[in-house]
């Protein structure tokens, strides 16, 4: 007994406890609407924020034969499923219960040792040291700096990975974690890192590309809310800044961007998801990632921002119908992108401009990128489609990477061959 308690301590891992219980028997549902009825049914149904939408788009913007996923509060499931019935709009249940979903994913990790395992996800603290251990491995490839603090006065780190040739090289920026709720995107700016250190040392073709240019990586933008995932609100999407006069938390990063700022797509009620903040660049975690992106302009040729969910590969523009002025060019890119990652696993992408191939909304990274003049710019909303959308399991972590790394090595080749 004694013995086994000893042994039990040595491979005891760092658990974490899934947040207080906050989605009990709630259900994720997908609506179908299919006429007028029920777009305007849906239009209403948004606005007492009794239901929420899981897959956060305008309600305004839904059209018929589009779908729309929601979260539906446990007390209101049986309400709503006969209000849909009555006007017949149909729909799926995507999730029986959240919560469930939740807990199962804590659940697993607590029982799996975790020294460095790139298949699980890692609280911040891991991420951190995780940070500081891989540039202090790879002096010669890999060098952190903080590019700026958070709200609540945390470090945002930057990994510049490649090696020293002395002279400048061309850049490709890429972010993770803008929305705190998408884990599969840290885990992948982590697992990307890893596979480039991993193969610079043994794979020719892959030392050559990193003489020849330096990917600029932030695995977590959005800490604060990052931890408050992890602690209080799985599904906790914003930053954490406290809103003057309102009870209500958060701006949304990825509205907050000097594109359009605040016009369509996007929300002045600090309650809203898609919250544009007080003022253009009025989060710290914002003007960090603008500030260096401005401070690098000219060695920065391509722009990746990784989000989840959906399987989609967006363009410019997403805060207007316009199409930005290389759209051809793009297109055939994320055209290419998405027929490599589809190679691997079959995993089909969607790709286009983002307000036709998702919402329209203004403030995002992606078009203020472009407009600072950095043409390659996307948007990766990663896996999945809906069955587990943010709650996306650790088993999947790993094809998702792979399948990306090879969409992100295409644009890579193609950057590199078409400098500018
Ligand atoms: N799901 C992302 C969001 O809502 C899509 C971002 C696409 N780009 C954009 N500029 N809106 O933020
Ligand atoms: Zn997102």
């Amino acid at each position: 007994m004694m013995e086994g308690l000893l042994f039990l301590g040595f491979v005891a891992v760092i658990s974490e406890a899934a947040p207080v219980e906050l989605y009990s028997r709630d259900k994720v549902l997908r609506l179908k609407p299919e006429n007028e009825q029920h777009l305007q049914f849906l239009r209403n149904v948004s606005l007492p924020e009794q239901v929420d939408f899981w897959k956060p788009a305008c309600a305004e913007l839904v059209t018929t034969n589009g779908t729309v996923d929601i979260r539906v509060p446990a007390d209101w499931v049986a309400k709503l499923q006969s209000e849909l019935e009555k006007i017949a709009l149909k729909y799926e249940v995507l999730t029986e219960d959240l919560q469930i979903l939740i807990e199962n994913q804590f659940d697993q990790r607590s029982t799996r040792d975790i020294h460095y395992n790139y298949e699980a996800y890692h609280s911040w603290n891991e991420i951190e040291s995780w940070t500081a251990r891989i540039a202090e491995e790879n002096p010669d490839l890999v060098s952190r700096m903080e590019i700026g603090k958070t709200y609540e006065g945390r470090s945002i780190y930057l990994l510049w990975v490649g090696n020293r040739t002395g002279a400048e090289k061309p850049a490709i920026f890429m972010d993770c974690g803008i929305h705190a709720r998408e884990w599969i995107s840290p885990a992948f700016c982590q697992w990307f890192v890893k596979e480039v250190v991993e193969s610079y040392n043994s794979i020719p073709l892959i030392t050559t590309l990193f003489n020849q240019l330096d990917f600029l990586v932030v695995p977590v933008i959005n800490v604060d809310g990052y931890i408050y995932s992890w602690t209080k609100n799985r599904l906790w999407r914003k930053t954490r800044s406290k809103n003057p006069g309102s009870g209500c938390v958060g701006t949304d990063p990825n509205r907050n961007f000097d594109a359009k700022w605040c016009t369509l797509g996007s929300s002045s009620d600090p309650c809203s998801e898609i919250y544009c903040g007080p003022h253009v660049e009025s989060e710290k975690e914002v003007i960090a990632v603008a500030d260096f992106i401005r401070n690098h302009s000219s060695i920065i040729k391509a722009y990746l921002t990784i989000h989840s969910y959906s399987q989609l590969l967006l363009y410019p523009y997403s805060y207007d119908n316009s199409l930005p002025f290389h759209h051809k060019e793009l297109d055939d890119l994320a055209w290419n992108a998405v027929e490599k990652l589809r190679s691997l696993y079959d995993t089909k992408y969607t790709y286009g401009p983002g307000a036709s191939t998702i919402y329209i909304a203004s403030g995002g990274s992606d078009d203020w990128a472009y407009d600072l003049g950095i043409k390659y710019s996307f948007t990766f909303e990663l896996r999945d489609t809906g069955q587990y959308g943010f709650l996306l399991p650790e088993s999947q972590i790993k094809p998702t990477c792979e399948e990306t790394m090879l969409a992100v090595y295409h644009i890579t080749h193609y950057v590199l061959d078409h400098l500018y």
